[in-house]
C-alpha cells in the first residue's frame, strides 16, 4: 500500500453538520474525504471510489450503520468500518463485532479520537492486507509444490506404464508373458512373492504357471515345485492352499475386481505369515482367464491403492499380450492352412506327387533331428517343407504334368517355381526365413543349382537339408515318366552328390538315419520315431 497517497475516508451520517465538520477536519490533516447521507449512498460511492476507511452512524433511516457495515464486509472484507453511536448497548456492540466493524466510538465524538482511530485501523488494514497476500503466496507456493509433486508422480506413473507396455511387446509365447508378468510385478510393487495363476475351466481352480520371489531364482512352477526356495515361504500354498486358492482367488475371478489386503487380518484364509496381499484378474473380452498375485512376507512394506493400480495395469497389459499372441497364432495357422491347401491342390493335379510335400517334410525333420536342429529350426523346416513347392501353382499344367522328358524351355519354366513360391510368401510379408529356404531348395552345394547359383554356407542350412529330402522322395516314389527307384540306387546317387549337389554333413546324417531304418520306416508308415 502506497503511504504517499492521501488516505480516503468515507463519512456516513444523516446529520449534515457532522459530515461537514468531520470532512473539514480530516482534509486539514491531509486526508481525502467523501461523504454520504445514507447507507445506500455510501454503497454507491464504494462501488466507484477507492476508500481506506469508513465512519458510519448507527441510527440512520433506510439502512442503519450495522447493516451498512455488513454489506461492506461482504463486498470487501479488508475495509475497516468504524461506527459511532450516541446510545451504545450490549446488543449493538455484539452485532457490531459480528459485522466486522473494527472500532466503536461513542457520540459526541472528539475529532482527535476519530483521527487516532483512523490511524490505527488503517495500519491494521495494511497489516491485514499484507497478511492475506502473504497467506495467498504461501498457499500458491504450497499448491505449486503439490502440483509439482503430482506432476512427478504422473511422470513416474507414465514411465512405469510405458515400461509395462514395452516389456510385453515383442514377446513370442504365452509362457514368456507369464514369466515377465511375475518378474515385473515383483520389482514394480516391491513384493516378496508374485505368482501367475491360470484358471482351469474344467475344474474351476487356479493353476500356478509362474512365480517370482525377491532375491531368489524365478521360474515356472512346474520345474520348481519340489525345490525348496531358501528363506521363502513356499509354505504359502501348503499352509491353507484350499482356502487361499478357492476362497480368495476364485472370489476375484468371479467378481472380476482387483483385491487389496493392505494389512492381513489373518481371518480371510490368507496364511498369517503374509503381511499384505494383492490379487488382480486378467481378462480377455470380459472373461477372466487368470490372476496375478503379489505378497509381502517380510519387512514393513504394505501395499497401497497405487500398487494395486500398477498391478492391475500390468495384469491387463499381460492379458492384451496374450490375446494378441492368440490372435497372431490363429491368423498364422489360418494362413498356413490356406497356403497348404494350395500345395495340396497342386499335388492333387498330379497323382504321382500326392503327399510329396508332406513326405519331404517328414524326411527333413528326421535329418534335422540327426543334425541337432533346435525346436525353432524344426518348426521352420516343418513349415518350409510343407510349402516348398507352392510355387508350382504358377506353372502350367501341360508342363507340370507332362509325362516323359521336358524340353529345355519347359525345364526353364519349372525352374521358376522356387522364386514364385518365395514371392507368394513375400507378398504376405511373413516368414522371411522360411521364404529364403523355399527359394533355395534347388540350389546345389557347389553353386550349380538354381535360381541364384549360390553355394556352400551361402545356401541356408535348412535348405540344404530340404534338398536331400526332396531328391530322395522324388526318386523313391513313382512318377508319371518312371517307376520309383530301388533304395540301393538312390543311396548311391545321393552319396555321389556329396560336395557337388549335397552338403556332406547332411548326407552323413541321411546315411546314419537310413542305416538305423528310420527312413524306410517313415516311408512305409508315415511316422517319425
Ligand atoms: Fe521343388
Amino acid at each position: 500500500m502506497d503511504n504517499k497517497q492521501p488516505k480516503s475516508i468515507l463519512f456516513v451520517d444523516d446529520e449534515e453538520s457532522i459530515l461537514s465538520v468531520s470532512s473539514e477536519y480530516f482534509q486539514r490533516q491531509g486526508y481525502r474525504t467523501l461523504t454520504a447521507k445514507s447507507g445506500v449512498e455510501a454503497l454507491k460511492i464504494l462501488e466507484h471510489q477507492s476508500v481506506d476507511c469508513c465512519f458510519t452512524d448507527i441510527n440512520m433511516p433506510e439502512m442503519n450503520g450495522l447493516e451498512l457495515a455488513e454489506k461492506i464486509r461482504i463486498a470487501d472484507n479488508t475495509m475497516p468500518v468504524i461506527v459511532m453511536t450516541g446510545f451504545p448497548s450490549l446488543e449493538n456492540t455484539i452485532q457490531t463485532i459480528k459485522n466486522g466493524v473494527v472500532d466503536f466510538l461513542i457520540k459526541p465524538v472528539n475529532l482527535k479520537q476519530m483521527e487516532l482511530s483512523v490511524q490505527r485501523v488503517i495500519q491494521q488494514r495494511k497489516l491485514f492486507v499484507e497478511n492475506v497476500l502473504l497467506k495467498k503466496e504461501v498457499e500458491s507456493k504450497r499448491r505449486l509444490e503439490k502440483l509439482n509433486q503430482e506432476l512427478l508422480y504422473k511422470v513416474e506413473e507414465l514411465n512405469i506404464l510405458n515400461k509395462i507396455m514395452s516389456k510385453f511387446e515383442a514377446i513370442s509365447s504365452s509362457t514368456d508373458v507369464f514369466k515377465r508378468a511375475v518378474d515385473m510385478a515383483l520389482d514394480m510393487v516391491d513384493a516378496d512373492l508374485t505368482n501367475f495363476y491360470v484358471i482351469n475351466e474344467t475344474i474351476q481352480e487356479p493353476v500356478e504357471v509362474s512365480f517370482a520371489a525377491a532375491g531368489q531364482r524365478r521360474g515356472s512352477t512346474a520345474s520348481l515345485a519340489s525345490e525348496i526356495v531358501p528363506g521363502m515361504p513356499r509354505t504359502l500354498h501348503l499352509e491353507s492352499p484350499e482356502t487361499f486358492k478357492s476362497a480368495l482367488i476364485m472370489e476375484v475371478v468371479s467378481d472380476q475386481i482387483p483385491l487389496l489386503i493392505a494389512e492381513n487380518p489373518g481371518t480371510n484364509g490368507l496364511p498369517r505369515n503374509i503381511n499384505s496381499a494383492m490379487i488382480v484378474p486378467l481378462k480377455i473380452r470380459e472373461t477372466v482367464f487368470g490372476v496375478l498375485t503379489a505378497f509381502v512376507i517380510q519387512g514393513t512394506k504394505r501395499f497401497a491403492e497405487k500398487d494395486l493400480y500398477y498391478l492391475s495395469f500390468l495384469a491387463q497389459s499381460a492379458a492384451h499380450a496374450i490375446e494378441n499372441l492368440a490372435l497372431y497364432e490363429n491368423i498364422y495357422e489360418n494362413l498356413f492352412a490356406t497356403l497348404y491347401a494350395f500345395v495340396k491342390a497342386v499335388e492333387a493335379r498330379d497323382l504321382y506327387t500326392q503327399q510329396h510335400s508332406s513326405r519331404v517334410t517328414g524326411l527333413s525333420l528326421i535329418l534335422g533331428q540327426h543334425l541337432g536342429c533346435s525346436k525353432e529350426e524344426l518348426d521352420t523346416l516343418n513349415f518350409a517343407g510343407h510349402l516348398h513347392d507352392i510355387g508350382k501353382i504358377g506353372i502350367r499344367d501341360d508342363i507340370l504334368l507332362k509325362p516323359g522328358r521336358l524340353t529345355s524351355e519347359e525345364f526353364e519354366k519349372i525352374k521358376d517355381h522356387p522364386v514364385i513360391g518365395a514371392n507368394i510368401l513375400e507378398q504376405l510379408g511373413l516368414w522371411e526365413q522360411e521364404r529364403h529356404i523355399i527359394r533355395c531348395h534347388h540350389e546345389r552345394f557347389d553353386g550349380s543349382g538354381y535360381p541364384d547359383g549360390i553355394k556352400h554356407r551361402k545356401i541356408p542350412f535348412l535348405a540344404r537339408i530340404l534338398s536331400v529330402a526332396d531328391v530322395y522322395d522324388a526318386m523313391a516314389s513313382d512318377r508319371a515318366y518312371r517307376k520309383k527307384m530301388e533304395d540301393e540306387v538312390i543311396i548311391k546317387i545321393i552319396n555321389e552328390g556329396v560336395g557337388t549337389q549335397f552338403d556332406p554333413d547332411v548326407v552323413a546324417a541321411f546315411n546314419k538315419a537310413y542305416k538305423e531304418g528310420e527312413i524306410s520306416q517313415y516311408m512305409e508308415t508315415g511316422k517319425i520315431n
